[in-house]
């Protein structure tokens, strides 16, 4: 693989001086969705397919950028001194919305570079290429430029920055997060209220994290993340005029119930609701892990799914299919719709005899009832961001 990203590079950028590699994953989600911008908990986990890059610093401002994914596009080049979100700028805008930030939140960018990634995360499945092609671009940005200072968590927060501000995608941290600061084997416990956070193991003996793709993503995903953003500070601002908290991850169940018909619109409301208990489901699934009580894990899981579907309103048909057949299936400890909704990928939790079965009997369903052929990808968990070479 990389002596195919080497020998494109210099047949496209020209050979000599010094060539760095990095890779940056995608994350799954385990449970905690929607939460991120709640101020609630989130449990992802870095996966090992992601996004590669080879980058070499230049000494004018000039940028120079090839994907592998897209080699109709060609070289496409810009400038340090043109950071401006354009439409024909394609698939450069991620990396261009990060240069952007890194100068928006004070880091000076003194070189330009010549830039070329190559993704493996299948493209439109909700497990986050373009978190991964951001924080790509910071931790090259950071090595090339030895800002030494820069943490991973940082580079999470001007992913986040960029995506928001440049890319007009009002997502949370918790994407940005997982590709920043994964860790082999372990998934993690974040706080995102404080950026506090903790590694859980995730070494299953007798199970494997399987992630089914339902190939369809509906057009719905910007917009309704937005009203479902919108909605769930509405409910916030209602709630804060009885009751003293900063975010909605703040509340307990009881505490929710206490307070909840402070919320004027029924539909806020709902969300409000999936939202404070998605955030404690997220915290009891959590202690269930470390406790080693992977089937409570599991129902954790499926309940998430079920507050998505039903008081979050994020799901669609064609998850819900997949969903509703892998609970059918023995061996299957939990499954839910992963990320950020309308179409994407499920997660499953299987165990290891019954892998097979679930590849099997899921696939057919789902193409009898839709028509659409799914995908599996049986797991592992990776490392966050690093410099390859
Ligand atoms: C998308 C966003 C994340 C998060 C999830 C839903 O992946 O990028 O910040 O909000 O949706 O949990």
């Amino acid at each position: 693989m990389k002596k195919a990203l080497n020998e494109t590079f210099e047949e496209l950028f020209g050979a000599g001086g010094e060539i760095r590699a990095y890779f940056a994953p995608g994350r799954v989600n385990l449970i905690g969705e929607h939460t991120d911008y709640n101020g609630g908990h989130v449990f992802p986990c870095a996966l090992t397919i992601g996004t590669y890059g080879l980058a070499r610093k230049r000494e004018d401002k000039k940028l120079r950028f090839y994907s592998m994914n897209f080699p109709e596009d060609g070289v496409i080049e810009s400038s340090l001194e043109d950071l401006k979100p354009a439409e024909e700028a394609g698939w450069t805008n991620y990396p261009k919305g990060v240069m952007w930030a890194f100068e928006a939140r004070g880091h000076k960018l003194p070189w330009g570079v010549d830039f070329l990634v190559y993704g493996d995360i299948p493209n439109g499945s909700g497990l986050s290429s373009s978190a991964s092609l951001e924080v790509l671009t910071g931790w090259m940005l950071k090595d090339i430029h030895g800002i030494e200072s820069l943490s991973g968590q940082e580079l999470a927060v001007i992913g986040q920055y960029a995506e928001n501000h440049f890319n007009g995608m009002n997502c949370g941290i918790m994407d940005q997060f997982a590709s920043a600061m994964g860790k082999k084997d372990s998934a993690i416990f974040l706080d995102t209220s404080t950026l506090e956070f903790e590694y859980a193991p995730v070494v299953l003996p007798d199970a494997r994290i399987v992630i089914t793709n339902s190939k369809v993503k509906h057009s719905l995903v910007g917009s309704a993340y937005n009203d479902r953003r919108n909605e769930s500070e509405q409910a916030l601002k209602d709630l804060q005029q009885v009751v003293h908290i900063e975010t909605l991850g703040d509340l307990t169940e009881e505490a929710f119930e206490e307070h909840k018909m402070a919320i004027k619109d029924p539909v806020c409301r709902k969300r409000a609701k999936h939202a404070v208990y998605e955030n404690q489901r997220t915290i009891k699934a959590y202690n269930a892990l470390k406790a080693n009580d992977l089937e409570a894990f599991g129902k954790y899981m499926n309940a998430s799914h079920i507050s998505l579907r039903d008081d979050y309103e994020v799901s669609c048909d064609e998850i819900d299919i997949l969903v509703d057949l892998a609970w059918q299936i023995p061996g299957v400890i939990g499954s839910r719709m992963t990320g950020g909704g309308f179409g994407g990928c499920t997660v499953s939790i299987v165990k290891n005899d019954a892998v097979d079965d679930f590849i099997e009997k899921v696939g057919e369903g789902y193409q009898a009832r839709t028509g659409h052929r799914a995908e599996f990808y049986v797991v592992d968990v990776g490392e966050g961001a690093h410099r390859l070479s």
